[in-house]
This record gives C-alpha cells, structure tokens and sequence, in this order.
C-alpha cells in the first residue's frame, strides 16, 4: 500500500494570513494544499472564492485542490483554473450536467474532480468515473470544519476502490471530513489515497509529527 497524499485544507487557517498557512503546509510534509470554496448555498456557510486561490497561488509551489462546494460550478471554473488550481473538484448534488462541467474543467488543462456528499451513493457517480482524476468521499456533511466523521462513508471508498479494481476508472479517491491520527487508519485501510484534514492539521502542535502520523509511519 502506498503512502497517502496529505491534503491540509486552509479552512482551518488564519485567514489573515493564508500565506502562512501555505507555509505551514509546505514545511509540514503534506503534498497538497485543500482550497474549501462554500457559497452560502449548497452549504450553509461562506468561505472564499477564486480571488484567495490567486492571492495564495504566489506564495506555495504545492498542488492546489480546489473543493468547490457550490450551485452551477460550470459557472467557476474557468476563474478557479486561471487562480491556479491544479484539481478542481465539485459536487455532483450541485450540477445537473455533471460531465459537461467535467469535459469545461479538461477542457482548461486542469484534473476534474468529483465529489459526494454521506447521503449520496457511489452508484450515482458511476457513469463519470472513466473520466475523472479524483473522487472526493465527504465523510463529514460539508459545511464546516471540526465536525466528527460518519464512518459508514469509508464503505464508499471501499466500493470506489473496488471499482477502479475492476477497471472502472484510475482515479484517486479522496476523503475529507473528521480525518486525524485515528480515522485517517481506517481511511488508509479502506483505499484512500489522498486525506483531506483541516482542524487537525491546523490544531496539531507539530503539524510535521500529525503528517506522519496521517501517512502511518508513526
Ligand atoms: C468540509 C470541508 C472540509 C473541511 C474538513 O465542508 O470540505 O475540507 O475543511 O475539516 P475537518 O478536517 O476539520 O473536518
Ligand atoms: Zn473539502
């Protein structure tokens, strides 16, 4: 099994000063820096928009994963790829045609990403997962950071690893939501390859030790 990616979203950061964040992700050992976009629609609570992704994107040389977590993503992701966004993940409880926003985000040069939400099934996703990167499992109804993890999620990403086993697709599978030193076992054992965490990251004496921690090797 190889090691997991680790994706330490800057919802949990200072927002005053998100470059510091980026630095804190860099120096940390994590690969990736988690941008949670939220419209006060699709979710109950604002975040930022493309503006922050560009402001930040100067200041980190990490991938850029953008969650969009908002209603008519079709309509964002021109400006989240010129921000700089190397993934850009949306919801598919937020677009009625999910593959048509999954040919504009290719279409920019950027890796499409999909994502569901705990009461949505794989099977909804299935018809799209020949032709995405990443699938984002929420474990968490998203909206906020630090809420506790819905276990029952992880037998999602088992099925999507099944899946990809059996030849349906070569895309990573993300999990976010409730991820620390604990869940993030289960959520290795269970085939995810990229773990997603806010507050533990940002909550952690030593973000270094937490990263290990998040990959196993402590
Ligand atoms: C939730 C977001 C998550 C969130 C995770 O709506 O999509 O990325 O930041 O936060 P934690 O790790 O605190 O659950
Ligand atoms: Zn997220």
């Amino acid at each position: 099994m190889s090691l997991p990616i680790i994706a330490p979203s800057v919802l949990s950061a200072d927002f005053s000063s998100m470059a510091s964040g980026a630095a804190l992700i860099a120096s940390s050992g994590a690969e990736w820096v988690h941008l949670d976009v939220m419209d006060g629609c699709f979710v109950p609570t604002i975040s930022f928009g493309p503006k922050m992704a560009a402001d930040l994107r100067p200041h980190s040389s990490q991938i850029f994963d953008a969650h969009l977590m908002i209603q008519n993503p079709l309509n964002f992701v021109e400006e989240f790829a010129k921000a700089g966004a190397d993934y850009i993940t949306f919801h598919v409880e937020a677009a009625v045609h999910s593959h048509r926003v999954l040919q504009a985000i290719h279409a920019l040069g950027k890796k499409a990403g999909v994502s569901i939400v705990p009461s949505t099934p794989v099977s909804f996703i299935e018809p799209l997962l020949p032709f995405v990167e990443l699938v984002l499992v929420m474990t968490v109804n998203p909206g906020y950071g630090g809420q506790p993890i819905i276990p029952e999620c992880f037998d999602k990403v088992r099925a999507l690893a099944a899946l990809r086993e059996a030849g349906r697709g070569g895309y990573l599978i993300s999990v976010d939501g409730g991820i620390n030193a604990s869940t993030a076992k289960t959520a290795r054992e269970a085939g995810a390859d990229v773990l997603v965490a806010g507050s533990s990251f940002f909550g952690a004496a030593d973000t270094a030790v937490l990263v290990r921690q998040l990959k196993g090797l402590s």
